[in-house]
């Protein structure tokens, strides 16, 4: 079979994620994505800032690359049918590798809580797809249920190959980088990103691949703050609907990236996190979704050494999420079609 010119993760660094020869990859060119660096908000901070741009994935988030390994290994194992709870980019990202390996893909979603983009894509990407009159954490239950009883593989992070395949982008920073920067933010929903991006360093420090590891900084939604509390939260709520879970699966592995990296795990308001929205466009002309600036939002309010290098991982695309977009700005006023109005309404 012929190959992309434009290889995915997994042959990118297919050592690092043991994956054999014989195994085949299902992959959409995910990877490869730009660190941008951010001028204003350097300045802003004090740091060199660093934007992981995670919204340049084929389906516009980073679960493309946990999802080209879940589902090459799914494939291998025979399995004709993936599962997944999700707030939506799970499922926008499960359905488009499904169509890829050409299996079924089926995904619950929780109803009226999903950005309008990421629902589109799913659809159209052919899941199937079951709103569920509850939240991600009773989504995740049921699949978890379901699994056990049913010939279906569970696509959601708590399936190993997920986190694999996410560490990745850890390598990245660092292969553009030549270092890891001292200090990295990333949004905290179920969890299971941060633990990845853990893993990843901590693998490229074994094998001296870097000296020294990032203190990580994990940022959770003020109303689906889980960790931040040590309780879970059984009615999250927030602005940020991706991260809009309140007993993530990944908790533990979090805590541990937290402690181990000398970091923290904090929360953001909503009106924190559209101010870093709002902020991220305007001042870098980066277009992220909600839950994606809430990295940043947590940047903002933590006081970092100066001069030292920061990453923000920026988890997925503006375009997801129309309906917030537009609920940020003034609704552009109507004109007649005329010289005259036109140029009045710009102000000529
Ligand atoms: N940012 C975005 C855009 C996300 O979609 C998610 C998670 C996160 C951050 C948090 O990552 O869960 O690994 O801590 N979205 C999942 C989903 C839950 O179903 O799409 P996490």
């Amino acid at each position: 079979m012929k190959k992309d010119p434009w290889p995915g993760v997994i042959d990118r660094y297919r050592s690092w994620l043991e994956v054999d020869e014989s195994v085949h990859v299902v992959s959409l060119g995910e990877g490869g994505t730009p660190l941008r660096f951010a001028p204003r908000l350097s300045e802003r901070v004090g740091a060199n800032v660093y934007l992981k741009l995670e919204g340049f994935n084929p389906t516009g988030s980073f679960k493309d690359r946990g999802m080209t390994m879940a589902v090459s290994k799914a494939l291998d194992e025979g399995s004709t049918t993936i599962i997944c709870a999700s707030t939506g980019n799970t499922s926008a990202s499960a359905a488009a590798y499904a169509a890829a390996a050409g299996i079924k893909a089926v995904v619950l979603i929780p109803s009226g809580h999903i950005a309008l983009g990421k629902l589109a894509q799913a659809l159209v990407y052919g899941a199937q797809v079951i709103q569920i009159n509850g939240n991600f954490d009773e989504g995740l239950r049921l699949v978890r249920e379901l699994a056990q009883s049913h010939p279906l593989t569970v696509v959601n992070s708590i399936n190993p190959y997920r986190l694999q395949g996410q560490k990745t982008g850890a390598f990245e920073i660092v292969d553009e980088l030549g270092y890891a920067p001292d200090a990295q933010f990333i949004p905290v929903g179920n969890a299971g990103n941060i633990s990845a991006y853990w893993m990843g360093y901590q693998q490229y420090h074994e094998a001296h691949v870097i000296e020294r590891l990032p203190k990580m900084f994990g940022v959770q939604a003020a109303g689906a703050a889980p960790i931040v509390n040590d309780a879970i939260v059984v009615e999250p709520e927030t602005v940020a609907t991706a991260i809009r879970i309140g007993n993530p699966a990944s908790w533990k592995l979090a805590l541990r990236a937290r402690d181990e990296s000398g970091g923290a795990i904090m929360a953001v308001t909503d009106e924190e996190i559209l101010r870093a929205y709002i902020l991220l466009a305007r001042d870098e002309a980066v277009f992220c979704e909600p839950a994606s600036a809430a990295s940043v939002a947590g940047l903002l309010k933590t006081p970092v050494v100066p001069g030292s290098s920061v990453v923000c991982v920026l988890t997925g695309n503006g375009l997801k999420d129309p309906d917030t977009a537009v609920s940020q700005v003034q609704v552009p006023k109507v004109v007649d079609t005329s010289m005259k109005e036109v140029a009045e309404a710009i102000g000529l």
